[in-house]
């Protein structure tokens, strides 16, 4: 009998494995193609339809070889939407949204060394009240099966969400694009995976 990981390796292959192998991949892009496609990602996002007409947009900043997202952070302030970033709450071990008005001002340096918002600045928000959410990840499927870095944050946050309302997309570079995300019960698959070549589902 022809077993499911002969057919298809990625659909068994641990998840753990499956999230080294594809930032090590990532890691080892050059800067400037990163910049470039990374660019190229953004525009596509913000020219999305669902984007023009949301109101309230969840995002992240990126770090590390994470597309970066300070033009779509910036963008979507200065048309005015209202912009929420997530800040980890060590003790619920999950995600709490904040609403941020000046990038300068309202983020400080949180868990992991990523830019979070700083609670004494910025108002506390809803995930139901989101309809956009540019959400980060490393490995991602053409069924919009998404792997993230492993807390299972996102997984919880977006468990809560209006699904009649919220749309969710990720932007990544096509090396994080694998044949199969090995999905549980508890992951969310998204709406809208665009990266520099193309868009998922075609
Ligand atoms: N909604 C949920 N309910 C119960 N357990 C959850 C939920 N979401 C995630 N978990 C738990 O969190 C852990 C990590 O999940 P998983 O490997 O899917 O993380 P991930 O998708 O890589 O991370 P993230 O969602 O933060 O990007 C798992 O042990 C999983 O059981
Ligand atoms: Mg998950």
């Amino acid at each position: 009998m022809v077993s499911d990981s002969e057919v298809n390796p990625a659909s068994t292959e641990d998840k753990n494995s499956l999230r080294k192998r594809v930032l090590e991949q990532r890691d080892d892009m050059p800067p400037e193609t990163r910049n470039t496609f990374g660019q190229e990602i953004i525009r596509n996002v913000i020219s999305l339809e669902t984007y023009g007409e949301s109101k309230v947009v969840l995002a992240y900043v990126g770090f590390g070889s994470e597309l970066r997202t300070d033009e779509f952070l910036r963008r979507t302030l200065n048309i005015g939407k209202r912009l929420l970033l997530p800040r980890v709450n060590r003790k619920t071990k999950s995600l709490d949204l904040y609403k941020v008005k000046d990038l300068a001002r309202d983020l400080t340096s949180g868990t992991w060394g990523i830019k979070e918002p700083d609670p004494s600045r910025c108002g506390q928000a809803d995930i139901r009240d989101v309809d956009f959410v540019l959400v980060p990840g490393v490995a991602f499927d053409s069924r919009c099966g998404r792997l993230g870095y492993g807390a299972g944050f996102y997984d919880g946050l977006l468990a809560n969400r209006r699904i009649s309302q919220t749309r969710l997309v990720a932007g990544a570079f096509e090396v994080q694009m694998v044949e199969r995300v090995p999905m549980l019960a508890h992951d969310v698959y998204l709406d809208l995976v665009l990266t520099e070549k193309r868009h998922y589902p075609a």
